[in-house]
């Protein structure tokens, strides 16, 4: 049966290019950094953030043993300050929203920095550029964070940026994720 959150990567690839730029606004254990590093290439970057040490750690130490080309920047800090470290468009930026898979589940994302943080993705995509949102609403956090990622996608003026929701109808408190794409 269809996984939802497996089914994002189509689009995703649909936009990648080797050599181009991508953001893991979540790194949490790395997984989505070592597929982005392995799809722009020796010759792309990725940026990667999380505010936990843990995950930086973990991360590394997955990309090490899986061989991934040295194209990655691994940053702690939270997504909401892209810009201080992102200078150039970005193709691809991806977002799996709420707390570290093994890891204290007290520190989840908020949707007081993520909100600014999918805002700053969106400016700094480049043209046929998309970030993936993919959001957890079983927990209290998660719920509050997809309705008000909602509500501020649906405000963008569709002739420039499309935005869409991706969700189970017959399951709603399952995973689901929005796509933004520029035009
Ligand atoms: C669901 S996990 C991400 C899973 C990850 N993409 C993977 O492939 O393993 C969410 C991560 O977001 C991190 N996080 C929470 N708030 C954050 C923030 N303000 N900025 C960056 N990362 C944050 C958490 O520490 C956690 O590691």
């Amino acid at each position: 049966m269809l996984d939802l959150l497996e089914t994002h990567k189509h689009f995703v690839m649909q936009h990648l290019r080797p050599g181009c730029t991508a953001v893991d606004f979540t790194m949490g254990n790395g997984h989505d950094t070592l597929f982005l590093s392995r799809a722009v290439g020796k010759e792309g970057k990725v940026y990667a953030f999380d505010i936990q040490q843990a995950a930086l750690d973990s991360t590394a130490a997955l990309l090490q043993k899986a061989g991934a080309p040295n194209n990655y920047t691994l940053i702690k800090d939270s997504h909401h300050k892209v810009k201080d470290y992102v200078k150039e468009p970005i193709r691809v930026g991806m977002f799996n929203l709420g707390y570290l898979p093994g890891g204290d589940k007290s520190i989840t994302t908020m949707h007081e920095t993520t909100l600014p943080a999918i805002e700053a993705g969106v400016e700094l995509l480049a043209r046929d550029g998309c970030l993936l949102i993919a959001v957890y609403p079983g927990h209290e956090e998660g719920g509050v964070e997809g309705r008000l990622i909602e509500e501020r996608l649906a405000k963008y003026n569709r002739s420039r940026i499309l935005t869409a929701k991706f969700m189970l109808v017959n399951s709603p408190a399952s995973p689901f994720f929005f796509l933004v794409e520029k035009g």
